[in-house]
Order: C-alpha cells, then sequence, then structure tokens
C-alpha cells in the first residue's frame, strides 16, 4: 500500500492515491482536505488481541509514524504474548482483561476495542469516563439501550469515538454513493442490495465459530448485516422509516444431518469426502481460515496442530449438530424518506463473498460487485464501467472489506490527532443510526410485523 501514498518527512499521508485501480486509471478518491502532518503518533492500546485487534494493530506495524501500540490486554496467553512481542510492549503494560488496563493511570491516547461483542459496552464506557478516545468494533454493543448510553457519554466528554463501519471507508462504496448523491442517475428510486456471505464463511462463524448462537452475542442482522444496513442508508442518505424482515435457520439443523454423518467429522463420518462443509476439507486439506488456531510457527507441526483442534473444538464438530441458531437467509424490506424503498438479503448459500448492489435511478441504473460497477445512462442509452479493485486490496490478506479496514484506521488516527470527528463517517451518532434499523429488523422477525425506526 506504501507505494501509492504519499510521504512527506516522515509521516505517511495516505490520500487519494492509495485508490488508484488495477489498471492505474485514475480513481476515485479526491484528497482529503482535512488530513494535517502528525507531530508525534497516536498511542492506543488494543482491548482483544485476536483477528481484528491484529487488523488494527497491524496498521501500526506498517506506519509506525501514525499509530504505536502501547498495552495490549487478552486473555488467551499465547495471543497476548505475540501482540506484546510483536508491538514491543512492556511486560507492566500487557494484561489478561480489559478491566485491568483501567486501573492505571491513563496511558495513551486511545484504547482499541476488538472484544467480542458483548464485550464493547463496559470497556468502552470505562474509556470515555478516563479521557480515552477509542476505536470500537461493531456492533456497538447488543441492546439499543446501551448503545444509547455510550452515545450520551460520548457526546457528554467530547472523545472521539470510531465504530469500525469499515465498508464507508472502501473506495467502491464512496464512489458509489458518490455517483447515487450527485444524481447521475436521476433521482434514487429504489435499490437492491444482496450479501452474499459464501457457504463455507457461514459455516466457520455463523454455525460454528464465534457467532454461532445469536443469544450470546447477537443476531446475524447486527453481527453481520450491520454493515449492510449501515451502507444502505449512508448512500442514499436517507432516514429510514419502517422496516420488516422475515428469516429463519432452515438448513444447519440436525433433521438435516445425512445417514452416517458423526458428532465430529475426525469421528469416522461417512460422507466426509462429499460434504462440502467438511472440516477436514476446510480446515486441513484447504487450509482455509486457520488464522483462528493460534497454530505454531514452525510449518511442519501446523499440520497436527490443525487435527487436535479439529478433535476439541467447535471447528471440528458436524455443522448439522451445533447448537447453533442464527438465520441462514434473511430478507429485509426498507421503507426510506421520499418513497424510496430497498430490499436487502442476506445468503449463505453462495459460492462467494462480496456485496452486490442495483441502484434504480430516474435517468439510469447501477449495479455494481465490488469489484467493479457500471452505470446505464437512459438519456444516452450508454454504460460506462468503472473498476473499484484497489491495488491494496490485497494487502492486508484477511478480509479487507475492500480497502476499507485501513482507510478507516487513517481516518481514526487523524480524528484523534487533531480532535476532530469530522476526519470521520463511521461517528458513533451516524452509526447508531443503523444499529437501530438492525435491532427493529429484528423484532419484526421475530414478532411478525412491520416495525417503525425511531432515532
Ligand atoms: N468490522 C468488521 O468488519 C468486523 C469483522 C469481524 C469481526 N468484527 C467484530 O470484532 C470483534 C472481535 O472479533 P474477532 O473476529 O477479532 O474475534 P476474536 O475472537 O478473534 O478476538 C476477540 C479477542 O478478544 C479476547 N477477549 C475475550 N475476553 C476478553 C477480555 N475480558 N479482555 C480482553 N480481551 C478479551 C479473546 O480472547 C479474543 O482473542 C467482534 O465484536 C466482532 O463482531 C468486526
Amino acid at each position: 500500500m506504501k507505494q501509492f501514498g504519499i510521504t512527506i518527512g516522515t509521516t505517511f499521508f495516505p490520500f487519494s492515491l492509495w485508490a488508484k485501480n488495477e489498471t492505474g486509471e485514475p480513481l476515485i478518491l479526491p484528497d482529503n482536505p482535512l488530513y494535517k502532518r502528525l507531530a508525534k503518533p497516536v498511542t492506543a492500546i488494543t482491548l482483544g488481541a485476536g483477528a481484528r485487534g491484529n487488523v488494527y494493530g497491524d496498521y501500526a506495524i506498517e506506519y509506525p509514524e501514525q499509530l504505536t501500540i502501547v498495552g495490549v490486554a487478552e486473555p488467551n496467553m499465547l495471543r497476548n504474548e505475540r501482540y506484546a512481542t510483536k508491538h514491543n510492549i512492556p511486560d507492566s503494560d500487557c494484561f489478561t482483561n480489559w478491566k485491568d488496563v483501567f486501573k492505571k493511570p491513563k496511558f495513551a491516547d486511545a484504547v482499541i476495542i476488538s472484544t467480542p461483542d458483548q464485550l464493547h459496552y463496559d470497556p468502552c464506557i470505562e474509556a470515555l469516563r478516563q479521557g480515552y478516545d477509542v476505536l470500537l468494533e461493531k456492533p456497538i454493543s447488543p441492546s439499543e439501550e446501551e448503545c444509547r448510553a455510550i452515545l450520551e457519554l460520548t457526546q457528554k466528554t467530547g472523545r472521539i469515538v470510531a465504530v469500525c463501519h469499515v465498508l464507508r471507508y472502501a473506495p467502491y462504496f464512496i464512489k458509489l454513493r458518490e455517483l447515487m448523491q450527485s444524481g447521475t442517475i436521476g433521482e434514487i428510486i429504489s435499490m437492491q442490495h444482496l450479501e452474499p456471505i459464501d457457504h463455507v464463511h457461514m459455516s466457520h462463524s455463523y454455525v460454528r465459530g464465534n457467532w454461532h448462537n445469536s443469544k450470546e452475542t447477537t443476531p446475524i442482522i447486527l453481527a453481520k448485516s450491520c454493515h449492510d444496513l449501515d451502507v444502505l442508508k449512508w448512500m442514499l442518505g436517507k432516514d429510514s422509516k419502517k422496516i420488516q424482515a422475515f428469516g429463519n435457520l432452515k438448513w444447519f439443523k440436525k433433521e438435516n444431518a445425512p445417514p452416517g454423518s458423526k458428532e465430529r467429522c475426525t469421528d469416522g463420518c461417512a460422507v466426509e469426502y462429499k460434504c462440502p462443509y467438511s472440516a477436514l476439507k476446510i480446515y486441513h486439506r484447504e487450509q482455509q481460515r486457520t488464522y483462528v488456531f493460534d497454530l505454531p510457527k514452525e510449518k511442519r507441526k501446523q499440520d497436527d496442530a490443525i487435527l487436535d483442534y479439529l478433535k476439541t473444538s467447535d471447528y471440528g464438530r458436524c455443522v448439522y449438530r451445533m447448537d447453533n441458531d442464527q438465520c441462514d437467509h434473511y430478507t429485509t424490506n426498507i421503507l426510506f424518506d421520499d418513497g424510496v424503498t430497498a430490499t436487502f438479503n442476506m445468503e449463505a448459500f453462495t459460492p462467494w463473498g462480496g456485496r452486490r448492489t442495483r441502484v434504480m435511478g430516474s435517468m439510469g441504473y447501477l449495479e455494481g460487485d465490488m469489484n467493479k460497477f457500471k452505470i446505464h445512462d437512459f438519456r444516452t442509452n450508454k454504460s460506462k464501467t468503472y473498476k473499484t479493485k484497489t491495488t491494496d486490496v490485497d494487502h492486508y490478506k484477511n478480509e479487507g472489506h475492500g480497502g476499507g479496514d485501513w482507510r478507516l484506521v487513517s481516518d481514526w488516527i487523524q480524528a484523534v490527532a487533531q480532535h476532530n470527528p469530522n476526519l470521520l463517517t463511521s461517528t458513533i451518532e451516524a452509526s447508531i443510526e443503523s444499529h437501530i434499523m438492525c435491532f427493529m429488523a429484528e423484532e419484526s422477525r421475530l414478532t411478525n410485523s412491520v416495525m417503525e425506526i425511531k432515532m
């Protein structure tokens, strides 16, 4: 990524040059006039050094002039030690629980809250009380009441809280929004948005993995699709008025377990070799998503370690015999201001991920898949294709969210350094609005009713 940015002195300025497409065509993002040169790096403490804590922490490794990680709280000792080593954190600033961080007087500008969903509220409130700025993973909290309490304290303390609605920072969605709001296809009439989770990703995260139980974490509309309702609303730039949802868990259930299958894929399952959800296939033969296993560094030991995990952790269990309850398909209809409508579908059973969006306008039509989008103008009957796959998207191999992950960090660092929330698009105020859409969608699904959305 660095080669596409601007370096002035020792400070890297990730301006619009980040957003050249693969063929070098000028893209898309105007220079951010609010960016300023940093006098010193922003300092942060990471609470939760799992997958996301490392995505954000790695930014500090790449751009030490902008961000320094000075503390960590993580109960998994392997992760804790690896994170401390990576960021050169002294023992005195390594903790096993987020609570211990706040027993010390404030020792950084900010905290990064990348703990599990149900552990966002308490650390965020404590951080705000102690005067830290915050990078807060979504969901803000599993409860509307707690979301509103965080908003209230943020406003009272005047701290910076950026919610990790990373799609708002992806060049693809930024450009889509700009085209929609500048009238390129006339007045927006309606939208269709699809979130194809991909069947393996679904089985990994929402059947076997961290979010398999909606009551212990959050319902999938919040856990996964809060990004989608958020970008829909953000791109339209309109308030949502009503929402209606349907969805259920149809496939990953005991009654669909094939004859001959066992509790674990490693137990001699008779259909393992032809099951698309086989844990042996996904994690061992294809080595997908093995980052959850904290594997030993030595390659020769990794195979055995994966097999051990499959014999002992949820990741080796049969997808039809989990105690999961997340919907595997979820449909919502949304009414926005001025009669604009949108449909949103979350689908588990697709061969690929990557959001797909269609926008119907009075003078044209727009369709995109996160790598490119096409505009058809009814007045000229001509189409134009924009390629938006940015060269840096693959830089971070672990889900860059269309380049949004690190662009969010970059804007957040500037917001903290300048103490200016206008650097951010996913402020706590803006993010809560789309969270409320999710809460209302889930209530609609559960009560079989159309819900009004009141902010
Ligand atoms: N913005 C996005 O696109 C995005 C993508 C994935 C996950 N998330 C969210 O990020 C958060 C973290 O997800 P993840 O995938 O990194 O999960 P993870 O399980 O990899 O990481 C969470 C870490 O928090 C640690 N933890 C648990 N209790 C703790 C405590 N008391 N104090 C400190 N640390 C504690 C866990 O040991 C774990 O290492 C979740 O809320 C998730 O929904 C956001």
